[in-house]
This record gives C-alpha cells, structure tokens and sequence, in this order.
C-alpha cells in the first residue's frame, strides 16, 4: 500500500516536490491549485512518465479538495512567492489568507494528516496553520531550517573542498534576515569550523546564508528557489512517513524548551511516526544565544501582525 501525500500550490516548489515524491514510487499524489487547469496539466504530465521511470503511483491534479481526504500528509506551498526587492514579510498578508483558507479546507477532510508549511513568510504561515487546524502541535510544521542549513553546508563545502556530508551544521531561528547559524557546533568532519576558516571569511558566509533565498531570486527574476526547497519538504516529509526519527531543523511549536512558551520557531526536531515527536535544546553560546532570541523577536513581530490582520478581517 501506497501512502498519500497531497500538495496544495502546483508552482514551482509544489510541482518539483510532487514530481520527486511522484517518482519515488511511496506515495500516491494529489496536487491542488486555485487555477484551472494547472494542477491537471502537470500532474497528467508526471503521470505519463511513470512507464518511462517504472512507477506505478498515481498523481492527479485538482481545483477542489475532495481527492485529497485522507491523505496522511499535506505539504502546502500556496501563495505568492517574492519578485526582486520583496522581502519574505511583504508576502504576509496575501499568503496568510490564502495558508488559512487551504488550511480549513485540507484539515478537514485529512484529520489524521501532518502539515507541512513551506508558504512564506514560514514562521508566521505555520503558527496560522496551526490555528487555523486546531490540529496538536507534532502534526503542524514549517519547512525552512533543513533549506537555510542546507546552503550554509553547501557554501562551507565550496569553500573547504570537502564533501557536503561531511559539514555538520544547523541553522536556527526565523526564515528570515535574522536566522542564526550556530558557528559553534558547526564541524567540518569532526574539527570546529572555526578553526579551518577565520572569522571574517566565516561572517561573509554566513551572510551569503542568510541572503541565500534573495540571491535566488536576484538571478530567477521571475520567482524564487524551489528544488532546495522541494528537496527539504520531502526530507520531512520521509521522515515522517518511514518513522526515520531523523533530528531535522524544522519550525517546531516550542513550549518549555529554549525558553519559549508556545510559540513556532527553528529549532532542532526529532520527527518520526509521531510526528515532530520533540524538540531538541542544543547549547548555544552567548552570541548565538543573542542573535536567537533578537531572531524569536522577529518573528514574534511577524505573528503579532498576523494577529492584527486576523482582528482587521473579523
Ligand atoms: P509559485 O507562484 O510558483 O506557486 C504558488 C502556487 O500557489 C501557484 O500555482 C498559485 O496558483 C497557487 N495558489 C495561490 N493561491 C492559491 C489558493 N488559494 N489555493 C491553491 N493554490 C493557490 O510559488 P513557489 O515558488 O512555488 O513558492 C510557493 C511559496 O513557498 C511562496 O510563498 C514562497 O515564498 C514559499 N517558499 C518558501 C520556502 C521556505 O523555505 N519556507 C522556500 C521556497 C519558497
Ligand atoms: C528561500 O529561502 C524564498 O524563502 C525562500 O529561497
């Protein structure tokens, strides 16, 4: 048996995840977008290169949810994506509406179901879902910490001339301007990293991180990154579906830990057949710690606006 995955946004970073978990042959695929048509082209397209790859799952494309009930997980990546000079934030109001009304819809018909948020802007469109649901909190969770570690390991490679799987790092906080990569327990094949590239040059990479998704967007012109994100969902996803229990940098609701009482941020998770099963406290030092909790104000910024607009719109 086959499980079932549906993904609402048919875009860029909708297709290529419904493409890579269409392919991988575990799951059958609802993909659900607002525009006529999209949806159905793209999923018929993928469908026709199953005798090529030799997959039997199926995908199928839709303007309405009703192919989607039951589905044991939902990766929504509905909403408008940021043209050149648009920050994540000026994304909010637009994708909030639109992360809430999917949100309703998928929710109730997939009871059972993990969210997974990738809409931006990410800190703020997961803790709207996950009010929106009313769904427990290890079954509502946003993609971006695996991206924004993703490619700080990437540009640590290039610059050691090591393998990628050998960059051991994690990148915290907020998707947004202020994400932290804790330079501190970040190791190259076991030795710090701070000890194999100076200071300066280590900052510039960071900054390169945080401006990873602008960079993107500077050279597409027309949208943003989606394979690296495609890639992350999935990984969540996987990790779910199989109980891998893979400790992945996800946007976790954390209560108690890092001390922080009910809120969505990145952090460290555990994620398995329960869902995010729990969240991870790593030591930061005093710096990170800083640049942590000035990053959790950022978004705690975002989720208060989402709040006025919530108010505004009753
Ligand atoms: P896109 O514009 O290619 O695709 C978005 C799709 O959503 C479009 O096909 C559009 O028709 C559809 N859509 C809009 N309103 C809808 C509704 N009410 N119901 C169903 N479908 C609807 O954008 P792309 O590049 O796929 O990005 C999607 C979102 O993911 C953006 O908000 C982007 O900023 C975000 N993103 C987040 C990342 C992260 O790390 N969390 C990484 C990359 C993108
Ligand atoms: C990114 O980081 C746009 O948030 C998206 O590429």
């Amino acid at each position: 048996m086959r499980f079932k995955v549906t993904i609402v946004g048919a875009g860029f970073v909708g297709a290529t995840t419904a493409q890579r978990i269409f392919e991988s042959g575990y799951a059958d695929v609802v993909l659900i977008d607002i525009v006529e048509g999209k949806p159905q082209g793209v999923a018929l397209d993928m469908l026709s290169s199953g005798p090529v790859i030799g997959t039997d799952a199926q995908i199928i494309g839709s303007n309405t949810y009703d192919e989607s009930v039951n589905s044991d997980v939902v990766v929504i990546t509905a909403g408008i994506h940021r043209k050149p000079g648009m920050s994540r934030d000026d994304l909010l109001m637009t994708n909030m509406n639109i992360v809430g009304s999917v949100t309703a819809e998928v929710a109730k018909r997939s009871p059972d179901a993990v969210l997974i948020i990738v809409s931006n802007p990410l800190d703020a469109m997961v803790q709207h879902a996950y009010r929106v649901s009313g769904f427990p909190k290890e079954r509502v969770v946003g993609m971006a910490g695996i991206l924004d570690t993703a490619r700080f390991r990437t540009f640590l490679s290039q610059e050691l001339k090591v393998s990628v799987t050998n960059v051991s790092a994690y990148v915290l906080g907020g998707h947004g301007d202020t994400m932290v990569p804790l330079i501190g327990s970040t190791t190259i094949g076991g030795v710090p990293v701070a000890q194999l590239i100076e200071a300066s040059r280590l900052e510039e990479i960071v900054q390169r991180t945080r401006d990873g998704g602008a960079e993107i967007v500077g050279l597409l012109k027309t949208g943003s990154a989606f394979y690296a994100p495609a890639t992350s969902a999935i990984e969540m996803a996987e990790a779910y579906l199989k109980d891998q229990k893979r400790v992945l940098p996800c946007a976790a609701y954390v209560d108690g830990a890092y001390g922080l009482d009910g809120f969505y941020v990145g952090v460290p998770t555990v994620i398995g057949a329960g869902g995010v099963e729990r969240v991870v406290e790593i030591a930061m030092n005093k710096d990170e710690q800083s640049m942590f909790d000035n990053s959790v104000n950022a978004v705690k910024g975002l989720v208060d606006a989402c709040k006025g607009i919530d108010e505004s719109l009753k």
